[in-house]
């Protein structure tokens, strides 16, 4: 039975135009036996329409095109405008309740079902390479975006490329208010990222795998796309998938857990369209600078003969290494990782799966992987140039202190673990891999400068307190 008491509060939500109408519930009880108080009408938006969320990727070498995303309530093709008088118009996707996992309940097809509107794409075209750009998107039918400011991605082979990478990042409300996943680190990484992204010469954003959390919520994605648009219509927003974007039971995945919510990677491939082949087929490479980036599905088939196994060998032995001379690799799974979950209940899969390491590792020493970026464990950590485990090289100090790993001759990658963008962060083992040269537990980004000759690797806390870890490599 309800009881209420006569009383007056105020309380301010942020409320994000998720295009269909919303209602404000007054409960008692606490959520073992909610009663409803009061319920105000439903609400509708002043534009449900909005052109929302614009967000860049890369397209092509030459940094001369990019990518516009966005979201709409609307389908009708609508534009970019760009550069002082170009303009191109966007194709319309979407999906549905029935493109979620079925055969087993789930969030995304049940109780976490909310219609995403239109995700509206175009390509900017004719641009100059590492050079500043304003646009809009829109139509004079739903509206525009105020006016926004891009960077295009310097050329494949000029000499200097700077970019931002972490993993795990999710979102958190801005009011404070409850939703079903929250990553409480998410709203200071974003803000700090978004920061360097404004003040320093940042050329892309890499995020290897699990992205928001939606889990299976889509509203969720909504409020995700919302805090990184600061970041992400700047530069382009480069991704991975991660398990929960991907994995679910008789669905494809490679592990059949239920991490994705049901999703199983439709919402991630509509939000964050990378130049991949195929649908449900995420990896892909992509060149900027001096690097060639190799990105894989740690979520689909990997093993020794696969599909995948296959791309990646092919596609490491294709990098020029004359226009390219770093070769950087990444996934969401770590092959290195001194949180071995031994006794931890909570994780179904260890941090390190083995057989992912033996079969996929020899790849990376094979096709000379200069560095690795995985997510997946929520903490930093670096290791020696490493192959099974064993260093073939340690660092050595330079005059200022920092880690230098000589690369000339080439010898083995360099692993880093950076899952430390916004979920609960995880501790260490007691003891450490031998392999491993650095740890650390706090929220943050890692920032890496690369030129011909050298790439330098920070690791910067999200609370002011600057350079964490930082090292080098040279040829
Ligand atoms: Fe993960």
């Amino acid at each position: 039975m309800c009881v209420a008491r006569s009383c007056q509060a105020t309380l301010a939500f942020d409320i994000l135009n998720i295009r269909t109408d919303i209602k404000f519930v007054l409960f008692t009880g606490g959520f073992s036996s909610p009663c409803v108080l009061a319920e105000s009408k439903p609400l509708s938006f002043e534009n449900p329409n909005q052109p929302l969320y614009g967000h860049l990727s890369v397209v092509g070498s030459s940094g001369t095109s990019v990518k516009l995303r966005w979201v709409s309530g609307h389908a009708d093709p609508q534009l970019v405008n760009y550069a002082s008088g170009k303009f191109s118009q966007s194709t319309v996707t979407t999906f549905q309740k029935s493109d979620m996992c079925n055969g087993m309940l789930s969030s995304a097809a049940d109780v976490g079902w909310h219609d995403p509107g239109f995700i509206h794409t175009a390509i900017l075209t004719e641009l100059e390479p590492s050079t500043s750009y304003t646009y809009k998107y829109g139509s004079d039918k739903v509206g525009w975006s105020s006016d926004q400011a891009l960077k295009t991605v310097p050329a494949a082979g000029a000499s200097n490329l700077t970019f931002i990478a972490f993993g795990d990042m999710g979102k958190a409300s801005l009011d404070h208010s409850i939703q079903h996943y929250i990553q409480p680190g998410s709203l200071s990484v974003i803000k700090a990222v978004s920061t360097e992204v404004s003040r320093a010469d940042i050329d892309l954003v890499l995020h290897v795998g699990d992205i928001s959390y939606a889990t299976g919520f889509m509203v969720e994605w909504d409020n995700f796309m919302d805090l990184i648009t600061p970041i992400a219509s700047k530069v382009p927003y480069m991704t991975a998938i991660g398990n929960h974007e991907r994995d679910f039971p008789d669905s494809g995945s490679y592990y059949e857990t239920t991490d994705s919510g049901g999703e199983c990677g439709v919402a991630y491939e509509k939000y964050f369209q990378m130049p991949t082949r195929e649908k449900d087929k995420p990896w892909y490479s992509f060149e900027a600078g001096p690097v060639h980036f190799t990105v894989m599905s740690t979520e689909h088939d990997w093993k020794f003969g696969s599909e995948q196994y296959k791309w990646i060998e092919s596609d490491l032995a294709s990098a020029d290494r004359k226009r390219t001379p770093w070769l950087i690799f990444t996934g969401h799974r770590p092959q290195y990782s001194s949180v071995n979950d031994i006794g931890v209940a909570s994780r179904l899969i260890p941090s390190v799966d083995p057989v992912f390491r033996s079969n996929v590792e020899p790849l990376l020493l094979r096709g000379q992987v200069d560095l690795v970026l995985w997510g997946h464990v929520h903490n930093y950590e670096r290791t020696c140039a490493v192959f099974q485990g064993r260093c073939l090289q340690f660092p050595a100090k330079d005059s200022d202190g920092v880690d230098v790993y000589e690369s000339d001759p080439y010898i083995a990658p360099i692993h880093t673990v950076i899952g430390m963008g916004g979920f609960l962060l995880d501790g260490f083992n007691l003891l450490p891999g031998n392999w491993s040269i650095s740890r650390i537990s706090n929220y943050g980004f890692s920032k890496v400068a690369v030129t011909s000759q050298s790439l330098h690797f920070e690791l910067i806390a999200s609370d002011g307190k600057g350079v964490q870890d930082s090292f080098k490599i040279l040829k």
